[in-house]
């Protein structure tokens, strides 16, 4: 359990861990966020904990679930892995959450003997970039229409 203390105020406590099946609807509820749409979502979701059962973590503060991300190990390097998401609530940001959820994927994914950690990132994106750049990822391209039309994304990579 992590406790993130500013000013002596204690603005969190967390605690990351596997997803389970338990957390699926939460996770879902996350993963859709204020404009996105159920279905996908949930697919996404549902598909990622059979396939990335091992790096796939979540954050879970009281009740609620706080955040979460998912990882992937390429099938035809896999010395190399993708960040697919990393995502916590509005209500927990700025709190350490997401460091901790990243820190414990890079930790999961070096014990899998994953030496190349990449990313896509919006170049507008500015508190996930500074996220990363923090964990030592750098930007190794910027990658026009990555996503499709307007949606340019930045290629991160993290050498572990
Ligand atoms: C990006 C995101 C995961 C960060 O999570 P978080 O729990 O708020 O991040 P942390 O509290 O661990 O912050 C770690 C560092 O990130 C940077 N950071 C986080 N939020 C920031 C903000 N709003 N502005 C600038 N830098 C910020 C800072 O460098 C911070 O370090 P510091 O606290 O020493 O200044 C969160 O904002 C989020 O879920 N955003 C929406 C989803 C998203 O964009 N995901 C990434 C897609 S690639």
């Amino acid at each position: 359990m992590n406790r993130h203390r500013e000013q002596g105020r204690d603005l969190q406590q967390y605690a990351i861990r596997l997803f389970g099946p338990d957390d699926f609807a939460r996770v879902c509820v996350l993963e859709e966020g204020e404009n996105g749409a159920p279905y996908p979502a949930a697919v996404f979701i549902r598909q990622a904990s059979q396939l990335y059962p091992l790096t796939f973590f979540v954050s879970e503060s009281g009740s609620s679930i706080s955040g979460y991300t998912i990882g992937a190990i390429s099938q035809d390097a896999p010395s190399d892995a993708w960040v697919l998401r990393l995502k916590v609530a509005p209500h927990y940001r700025q709190m350490r959450v997401g460091s901790a959820l990243l820190q414990a994927l890079v930790a999961a994914l070096r014990g899998k003997g994953v030496d190349t950690i990449c990313l896509s990132v919006s170049p507008e994106n500015a508190p996930a970039r500074a996220l990363y750049q923090k964990f030592g990822f750098t930007v190794i391209a910027t990658e026009p229409g990555y996503f499709g039309d307007g949606q340019d994304r930045c290629i991160m990579i993290l050498r572990v």
